[in-house]
């Protein structure tokens, strides 16, 4: 039963190293679907409003400090110099949030590096404490392998202690029933008893845990509450696990979009960052991955794939093998295959960008198209426009870039440069071949380039008796003649 009431504050634990992940990032600013571990923490606790959230940082603390600072603004940040352990970090954190008023009510403490933990089991472990009025509520899990785990130690059904893996007897070592790591404590009780905590064990640390043995000892209640899935509580430890991690949460959100009405063809190869939303109809294709706050509109078509970053889809859309950061594309747009958006780019209703196209911070008007082999950078082109195969926007020239405009219906030849700053007025034509690095007025026919030349006889010269002379000759006698002087389209 959800509980009506805010938690008085959670507190995250995230000062630990993390030594077995080797890595020059601390362990809980590691990234799965699109958060660091601590991320997925934080968002989780900040679900149930508590009126204080703190995170104990450590090991790398002026990075996770400063993702915070910038993520999650509303965290206070709380500096754990030396790590003695778990009731030393949470000691720390109730002296921080303590400072001014002292806490009162029920305290949360969860651990920064189990990405898996949702507001609902938060809240599950809340209303079981708050309930049953205790004064400390472990969260527990019943696992296939507990090795590592503090062990759930209960007499004639009540818990009475946690035991660590290291400290742990024979009988306690067989025991399935494990320490999740996060716990709810009425405030008065944990700050009374994190001063009674001592660092008499194998590790020479303050064992949170040793809060509930201290609590049972002075005869509150106590108890445990079992989690209804016990992945959800799993931390990561090493790469491996933060692979499985990923595996299971992006399982996870493909899962929540599916039941919202979005056809995933292939969940094992689709990766969805929590941040992003997908309309109903919306039909992902495999090796497709939306990044960071991508918007995927009703019935539009994604993949295979696609690499989508901070990119909007319009309803309808239909984008195959492209890579996109930072683009809008308007409904019933089309693009790719092999096309290449970058920030800045945004295309109308029905415009088109084709087979191994790259835009860059250009618009493209309702219905325009750039179906072929071209870049497009620093551009605004209007409606009903055409470039054609090979259409390049000169927008660099080595110092400084420039801007390319184009009116409404134009239309560009197929392997033309347009050298910018330049022009192209509504209506503007531009030959084929052309390089064109002045203004086109509306309706002008621009043609920048060699005029063509024919020169008779040249191969029967140049090369007699060779197969092309041979054909040519015989051309020449069925009365194919030359063409005129000046190419077609001039
Ligand atoms: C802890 C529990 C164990 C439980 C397990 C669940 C204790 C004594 N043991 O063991 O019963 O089964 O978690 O995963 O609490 N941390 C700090 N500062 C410190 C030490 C740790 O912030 O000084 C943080 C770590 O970053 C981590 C969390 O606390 O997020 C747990 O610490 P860890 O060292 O992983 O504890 P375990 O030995 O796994
Ligand atoms: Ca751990």
């Amino acid at each position: 039963m959800p509980t009506e009431n805010r938690p008085a504050a959670v507190i995250v634990l995230a000062a630990g190293g993390g030594t077995r992940m080797k890595s020059a990032t601390p362990k809980v600013l590691h990234e799965l679907c699109g958060r660091p571990l601590v991320g997925h923490v934080v968002a989780a606790a900040r679900a149930l409003e508590p009126r204080e959230l703190a995170v104990v940082v450590g090991h790398g603390r002026e990075q996770v400090a400063a993702y915070l600072a910038e993520a999650e603004p509303a965290v206070r940040a709380v500096v754990q110099e030396e790590q003695h352990g778990t009731g030393h970090a949470t000691r720390i954190a109730m002296e921080a949030l303590g400072a001014e008023q002292e806490l009162d009510g029920t305290v949360l403490v969860v651990t920064g590096d189990a990405p898996l933990l949702t507001p609902a089991t938060l809240r599950a472990l809340l209303a079981a404490h708050e309930g049953a009025g205790r004064a400390v509520t472990v969260l527990s899990a019943i696992v296939p392998d507990p090795a590592g785990y503090g062990r759930i130690v209960r007499e004639d059904g009540a818990v009475v202690a946690i035991v660590e893996q290291r400290d742990a007897d024979a009988a306690q070592a067989e025991i399935t029933e494990i320490n999740s790591g996060l716990f709810a404590f009425d405030a008065k009780v944990l700050r009374e008893a994190l001063g009674r905590v001592r660092r008499d064990n194998s590790q020479g640390e303050e064992y949170l845990t040793d809060v509930l043995g201290i609590a049972v000892q002075d005869g509150l209640a106590v108890g445990a509450h079992v989690v209804e899935d016990w992945h959800e509580t799993l931390g990561v430890n090493d790469r491996v696990q933060l692979a499985e991690m990923r595996r299971l949460l992006n399982r996870r959100i493909n899962e929540h979009w599916m039941r919202e009405g979005v056809s995933v063809i292939d969940p094992a190869t689709t990766f969805i960052d929590v941040q992003v939303t997908l309309e109903r109809d919306a039909v992902l294709h495999p090796n497709t991955q939306l990044h960071g706050t991508t918007v995927i509109g009703e019935g539009a078509e994604v993949g295979p794939n696609c690499t989508l970053t901070d990119t909007i889809v319009g309803t309808g859309a239909v984008v195959v093998n492209t890579t996109s950061e930072g683009a809008e594309i308007g409904p019933e747009a089309t693009v790719g295959p092999y096309t290449y958006l970058r920030p800045g780019t945004r295309l109308g209703l029905r415009a088109k960008a084709g087979g191994f196209v790259e835009m860059k911070n250009a618009e493209l008007g309702e219905g325009s198209k750039v179906p072929h082999l071209s870049y497009v950078g620093d551009t605004r082109i209007g409606v009903g426009c055409n470039l054609g195969a090979g259409t390049i926007t000169a927008n660099y020239d080595g110092v400084a870039k420039h801007r390319t405009e184009i009116g409404d219906y134009v239309f560009v030849g197929s392997n033309s440069v347009l050298i910018a700053p330049v022009k192209l007025e509504d209506g503007a034509f531009v030959a084929a071949g052309s390089a064109v690095n002045s203004a086109v007025g509306p309706g002008e026919l621009a043609v920048a380039r060699g005029r063509q030349r024919n020169i008779a006889g040249y191969i029967e010269r140049k090369r007699p008796g060779s197969k092309a002379a041979q054909a040519a000759a015989l051309a020449r006698e069925a009365g194919r003649t030359g063409s005129a002087e000046e190419a077609p389209g001039d």
